[in-house]
């Protein structure tokens, strides 16, 4: 069956990683809409009315199983409209980790990474309120690390002062304790979480909800009931019909084919 896996740019590969795992058997379509990229601090309405027009080609041409949003900053926005737009088509999305962290936190106090659109969103400040009402959540926005990790997956290197920039806010003491657990709220984040530890000015869990969406992945396929095994090569779509190479170099090393050429007309 074929799984059409959607994200702003390359970090949704966190995610295909583990569904190669979780879903051995599926013919994976990779969407990096690289054109739009990044969403972090797109104005809410218009970034919704562009994933569903990518959705109504992308559904259109490609007739996929099931649709998993591999991004925070798409899913906590358009979810809902795309479940409602595609009803017999199944989606899964990703939103930041926060009840698992709640549950794990033995401190009490725990921070959320994204990006600046993901932390403002009504939908993650709901999560808050049900899920860790009795934690001390602190959200942070960080407005260049999704740049930073497309630089570093794609050959460039990290400037670790930028790096202390954006995460250092999530590291809080309050009342003799310290946050103990770090949602990387944005799929992009887990490419960079060995310079992450390295700048850590104490040990967090540093929580990426990536197997956690894989085995939803896996309960959802399994509900469809459709198991036969794909031989179609697994493929990236670009939406800008034309990615920097380096991108493409990239998606090839997850053993991914760039084909099509892709435009929004
Ligand atoms: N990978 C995306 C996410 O999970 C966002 C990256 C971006 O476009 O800023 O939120």
């Amino acid at each position: 069956m074929s799984v059409l896996v959607f994200d702003s740019g390359v970090g949704g590969l966190s995610i295909l990683r583990e569904l190669r795992l979780s879903l051995p058997s599926a013919s994976l379509i990779y969407v990096a809409d690289d054109a739009g990229f990044p969403y972090g601090d797109w104005e809410e309405q218009r970034l919704a009315d562009r994933i569903t027009s990518l959705f109504d080609r992308l559904i259109a041409e490609h007739r996929p199983r099931l649709c998993i949003i591999a991004c925070n900053t798409a899913s906590t926005i358009a979810i809902e409209p795309l479940r409602q737009r595609f009803g017999s088509t199944p989606f899964v999305g990703t939103v930041p980790a926060i009840k698992p962290a709640a549950e794990r936190t033995s401190s009490g106090l725990i921070s959320v990474l994204a990006t600046p659109g993901t932390v403002d969103r009504a939908y993650t400040r709901n999560l808050v309120a049900q899920f860790a009402s009795e934690r001390h959540v602190t959200m942070v926005g960080a407005p260049d690390l999704a740049l930073m990790a497309e630089a570093y997956m794609t050959g460039g290197s990290v400037d670790m002062d930028a790096l202390k920039t954006q995460v250092l806010p999530c590291f809080v003491e309050r009342e003799g304790k310290r946050t103990d657990i770090i949602v990387l709220g944005c799929t992009h984040y887990p490419f960079l979480a060995n310079q992450m530890r390295k700048i850590a000015p104490w040990p967090v869990d540093w929580l990426n909800p990536a197997e956690a969406i894989a085995h939803r992945a896996r309960a959802v396929a399994g509900e469809l009931g459709t198991s036969d095994p794909s031989l179609a090569i697994d493929r990236a779509i670009f939406t800008s019909g034309s990615p920097d190479p380096k991108l493409a170099q990239l998606a090839s090393s997850f053993g991914l084919t760039t084909s099509g050429r892709f435009s929004l007309s």
